[in-house]
């Protein structure tokens, strides 16, 4: 691990950030007892912290394969992640687990790419979904198609990174956009780049 890599791992994991994010999904569960939700895409658990801790009836699907560079699981989307060595994937994952382990009788962990941890999910199985994995048009489109059947009625479909000025090559803002159009869904956006689909 190189020094940046340490001065990375030192501020990220152990100063959550995400409070816009979890702001947005904690509103629409707050008045759901004991739901069951997704993050695809977890990292360092910042937000999979702020959503447990908050919501303490709430039963976690924590889905990344924490793999990093090589993986070639990031389309062309130069997102730093896929730059990131094994090692240091490793690392991140360890203190993910250390970080929810307040909630471990909450949490599923599921160490695989997204398109193979569908399977462990049931249909109509959960109320909300957050999508904030691979960032390319293919990736998200795919997450999407994979993991909208996993959604009850009346759950949240929803995800990071909504035409974030700082990415200009995510595919997420026309993934999204195609799809809600596609099914005439209604689409919000929220605090911190997010978005929300009600189905
Ligand atoms: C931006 S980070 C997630 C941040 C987290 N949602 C939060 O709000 O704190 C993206 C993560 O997605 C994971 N990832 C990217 N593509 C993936 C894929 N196809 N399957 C599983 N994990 C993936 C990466 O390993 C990385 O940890």
């Amino acid at each position: 691990m190189n020094c940046l890599q340490l001065l990375f791992l030192k501020h990220n994991v152990l100063k959550p950030r995400s409070s816009g994010r979890a702001y947005e999904v904690l509103r629409r569960i707050k008045h759901i007892k004991n739901p069951v939700g997704a993050e695809l895409g977890v990292f360092n658990g910042n937000l999979s912290v702020l959503l447990l801790s908050n919501k303490i009836d709430l039963t976690l699907h924590m889905i990344d394969s924490w793999e990093g560079e090589g993986a070639g699981y990031i389309g062309d989307t130069e997102d730093s992640v896929a730059t990131f060595s094994h090692q240091y994937m490793n690392d991140i994952f360890a203190k993910t687990m250390q970080r929810t382990d307040f909630a471990k009788d909450r949490r599923h962990v599921h160490r695989m790419r997204t398109d193979k941890a569908h399977t462990d999910i049931a249909d109509g199985s959960l109320d909300f979904c957050f999508i904030d994995a691979d960032h390319s048009y293919e990736g998200c489109k795919s997450d999407i198609e994979l993991y909208r059947p996993k959604i009850k009625a009346g759950g949240w479909l929803g995800g990071h990174d909504y035409d974030h000025p700082k990415y200009p090559l995510f595919g997420v803002k026309r993934a999204v956009d195609e799809y809600a159009q596609a099914h005439h869904h209604r689409l919000e956006t929220g605090k911190n780049y997010t978005w929300f689909i009600p189905l």
